[in-house]
């Protein structure tokens, strides 16, 4: 099963297979939509904001709030695109760092 993973500002939409972290979504354009370093959650590069349908994207882990909140994200609408999986349509933006 694939689920709609729309990127703003553009409007830009992926399908990815259930469970995908969003970073998986450069498998699928050919474009750097979301950007990425280490995948394991240390770097910070993958910080988005969600916008709709938080709840398709899974609790945060302990080490993701403790790592947000430390890049300054603590007000819970941020993940980070390596870790959360996508479990329902949802819909975030690539914040600026
Ligand atoms: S890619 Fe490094 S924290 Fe997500």
């Amino acid at each position: 099963m694939k689920h709609t993973l729309t990127l703003m500002p553009d409007g830009v939409e992926v399908a990815l297979a259930q469970g995908s972290p969003l970073t998986d979504i450069e498998y699928e354009t050919s474009e750097p939509l979301i950007p990425f370093g280490c995948r394991s959650g240390a770097c910070g590069a993958c910080v988005v904001e969600v916008i709709d349908g938080a709840e398709a994207l899974g609790e945060r882990d302990p080490e993701e709030a403790d790592f947000l909140e430390d890049l300054g994200w603590a007000d819970g609408n941020h993940r980070l695109a390596c870790q959360c999986r996508l479990l329902a349509a949802a819909t975030v933006r690539v914040v600026d760092q």
